[in-house]
């Protein structure tokens, strides 16, 4: 089974792990990859709605895999038991959600090995609640599929873990220092130059407040990419 590239990082970064969960599978292509590649012993897909669940179901059956995959139903980490799975995977949902999810199940999301994430959107709001939280960053990569970019974060709880940066200036800090993430960065500082030319064009006052964040904005991408371009010269 071919994975997407977004689903391939998640699946090459998982080693030897006994039970994993995907939380919202909706396919379940990730558990069949990591099943039948041995990087995972058994894993469990989940799905808030029963219709995805039902596919996975057939698809997991047809791969011969209905002993070692169980779908469950429910939302979110409430179908996980604690200290069930070592490694969880929330993928291809907002961070707001994917942080509601973490919190309404923290026993569970404490408990893993190590969590993947990966937010569609809003992934600084993520990334704030995960240190607020005592979650460890541990890595996070920035890849590009079909001409979208893709933020996949690493993270685990460490309670007694020293304190990265608390205030999250920008979430491309803890992302992987590649030519993807300067293309990443670079479409943001695009995107909010055009955005704040649009604001000035209109010429209103009462957006004086949307320029500011905007210009913040822009310029904390701007040092961010300079100070991952100081940090790879190193
Ligand atoms: C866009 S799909 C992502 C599928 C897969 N994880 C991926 O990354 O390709 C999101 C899936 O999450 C499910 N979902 C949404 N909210 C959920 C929740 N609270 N708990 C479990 N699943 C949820 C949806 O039903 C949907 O199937």
């Amino acid at each position: 089974m071919n994975l997407s590239p977004r689903l391939k990082t998640i699946a090459q970064s998982i080693k030897n792990c006994n039970i994993v969960a995907d939380i919202g599978s909706d396919h379940a292509y990730l558990p069949i990859y990591l099943i039948k590649t041995g990087k995972a012993n058994k894993a469990i897909a989940t799905d808030i709605n029963e219709g995805p669940a039902e596919i996975s179901k057939k698809r997991i059956k047809k791969y011969g895999l209905d002993g070692l995959i169980q779908v469950r139903v429910g939302n979110g980490l409430s179908v996980i038991n604690e200290d069930e799975a070592d490694i969880i995977v929330i993928a291809g949902m907002g961070g707001i959600l994917i942080k509601d999810i973490l919190e309404a199940g923290i026993t569970i999301a404490k408990n893993a090995n190590q969590i993947i994430l990966q937010p569609m959107r809003d992934s600084r709001i993520l990334i704030k609640w995960l240190i607020d939280n005592s979650f460890e960053i541990i890595g996070g990569e920035v890849i590009k599929e079909d001409n979208k970019f893709y933020e996949i974060i690493w993270t685990r709880f460490k309670e007694e873990h020293t304190c990265q940066n608390n205030v999250v200036k920008n979430e491309v800090y803890y992302y992987k220092n590649t030519d993807t993430l300067h293309e990443y960065i670079d479409k943001k500082i695009n995107e909010y130059k055009k955005i704040i030319d649009q604001i000035k064009a209109t010429n209103e006052g009462n957006n004086q407040m949307r320029l500011e964040e905007c210009i913040k904005e822009l310029n904390g991408y701007r040092e961010a990419k300079q100070w991952h371009s100081l940090n790879a010269e190193q």
